[in-house]
């Protein structure tokens, strides 16, 4: 297997020096609160409206994307110490007034380093508090602006139950939240638009199932204006953004899920010449129905979305258990993040060679929240198939170990975006 992955680029920056100790308490009562003049007054009048006036914040109530700080070699001992003894993540990130996604990424490399495996186990805050009058207040919050994990902080609950119940349960998930991950969006863009404009098939029929505010259709009408391109999105307020755009003729929109869309292709006997499932989150659905739906030769494009990210929670893992059977909790967070990307792809195969398809990889990027498939899909013999997969793929760990892939991380293709500022996308 060609895991050909240099030296893991760290996610973080280097500490810098600094004589300050940070004093993280083991419990919240010996969090000092903070001067209520070092919060955002909207803030403080939703806690009281929702009769939480006497809550003392514990980290200064400001909005979202406020410029972070450097970390200093003895914070970030203070809190490794603290994730030792234990302490939640959340009552550390209160006390350090950082974003536990931040101490868990700095967590991780750190452990790395000193070999160690990285675990929440033990330091969750639990969710005994989250009851329908914080959830209410909490939702408020956040729609002004506050931080999910500086609500967790608040009423002492589990930043990822607060992370999960706030981000997932809104019907615009992904849209209003501001996408820290815009410039890897472009770069799937950018490939998107490469891999088209060589032409290796003529898109005649293209389906974009997961089609948001419609920007890699508009590439596909680009490349092929003469397509019929189905674009499928769910949500509402972003359906009627992309509405706000000017599409061909052949470009039909629809505001659905895209499921029983594809259901009714199938009654239908379209067939598509490019498929592009573009989640969020999974696919693993969509995966399950799209190969009635391919011509014998078409480009399939897949994301390996959110599930990818957030695999190193427990919870998480085991969706990937049930979804594609890679099962191995022995790995510590770091390999199996590493790994998990095959597995996925290697159960794409084995619904492929199922389905009597083979597939060669254009491209494969590990982006920080999703990986990306370029596939170039081709019906054969159910014999071909099956043997094409056994040349490919191997069976562990419950799951299928796709070997030949080359899957770079997005660190190492980023400098096509400034190239591609200097040349032609489409030469
Ligand atoms: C990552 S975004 C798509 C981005 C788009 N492909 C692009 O390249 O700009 C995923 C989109 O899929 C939509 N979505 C999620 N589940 C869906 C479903 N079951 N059916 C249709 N759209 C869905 C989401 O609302 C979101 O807009």
């Amino acid at each position: 297997m060609t895991l050909t992955r240099p030296r893991k680029p760290r996610y973080t920056k280097p500490l810098s020096k600094g004589n300050d100790v940070p004093n993280i308490p083991s419990i919240w009562d010996e969090l000092k609160p903070v001067p209520l003049g070092q919060c955002d007054m909207r803030f403080l009048s939703i806690l009281e409206k929702c009769g939480f006036g006497r809550i003392q914040p514990v980290v200064p109530l400001q909005v979202r994307y406020s410029r972070g700080r450097r970390w200093t070699e003895n914070e970030f001992q203070a809190c490794f110490s603290a994730w030792q003894s234990e302490i939640s993540l959340t009552l550390i990130a209160a006390a350090l007034n950082r974003n536990p996604q931040d101490i868990i990424f700095r967590l991780l490399d750190y452990c790395d380093k000193l070999d160690i495996e990285f675990t929440e186990r033990g330091r969750s805050e639990g969710s005994e508090n989250w009851k329908p009058p914080v959830v209410e207040c909490a939702r408020e919050l956040f729609e002004a602006g506050l931080p999910a994990w500086k609500i967790a902080s608040l009423f002492k609950v589990d930043f990822e139950h607060v992370e999960k119940q706030l981000f997932i349960g809104r019907s615009d998930y992904g849209h209003r939240k501001k996408n820290p991950f815009g410039i890897n969006t472009d770069h799937k863009h950018f490939v998107n638009a490469r891999i088209l404009a060589q032409r290796k098939i003529d898109v005649l029929d293209a389906f974009d199932a997961f089609a948001g505010e419609g920007k890699s259709t508009a590439i596909i009408e680009d490349v092929f204006p003469k397509a019929r391109i189905l674009a499928v999105e769910s949500d509402q307020q972003t359906f009627e953004k992309s509405q706000r755009q000017v599409w061909n003729r052949s470009t039909v929109w629809v505001n659905q899920d895209n499921i029983p869309v594809m259901n009714s292709l199938v009654h239908e006997g379209r067939h598509f010449d490019l498929i592009d499932l573009d989640p969020f989150v999974t696919c693993h659905e969509q995966l399950r129905q799209v190969w009635r739906l391919l011509k014998s030769e078409a480009y399939l494009f897949v994301t390996f979305g959110g599930e990818y990210r957030r695999s190193f929670i427990s919870s998480n893992r085991k969706a990937i258990v049930k979804r594609y059977g890679f099962n191995n909790n022995n790995l510590n967070n770091k390999d199996y993040l590493e790994i998990v990307p095959y597995f996925f792809l290697g159960w794409v195969a084995k619904l492929a060679s199922n389905n009597c398809y083979t597939f060669t990889v254009f491209r494969a990027v590990r982006y920080a929240n999703n990986c990306r498939f370029w596939l170039r899909m081709r019906k054969e013999t159910p014999k071909a198939a099956k043997e094409w997969f056994s040349r490919n793929a191997t069976p562990r760990y419950g799951g299928f170990q796709f070997e030949t892939l080359h899957l770079p991380r997005f660190a190492e293709v980023r400098r096509e975006l400034e190239e591609k500022s200097q040349t032609s996308l489409f030469q």
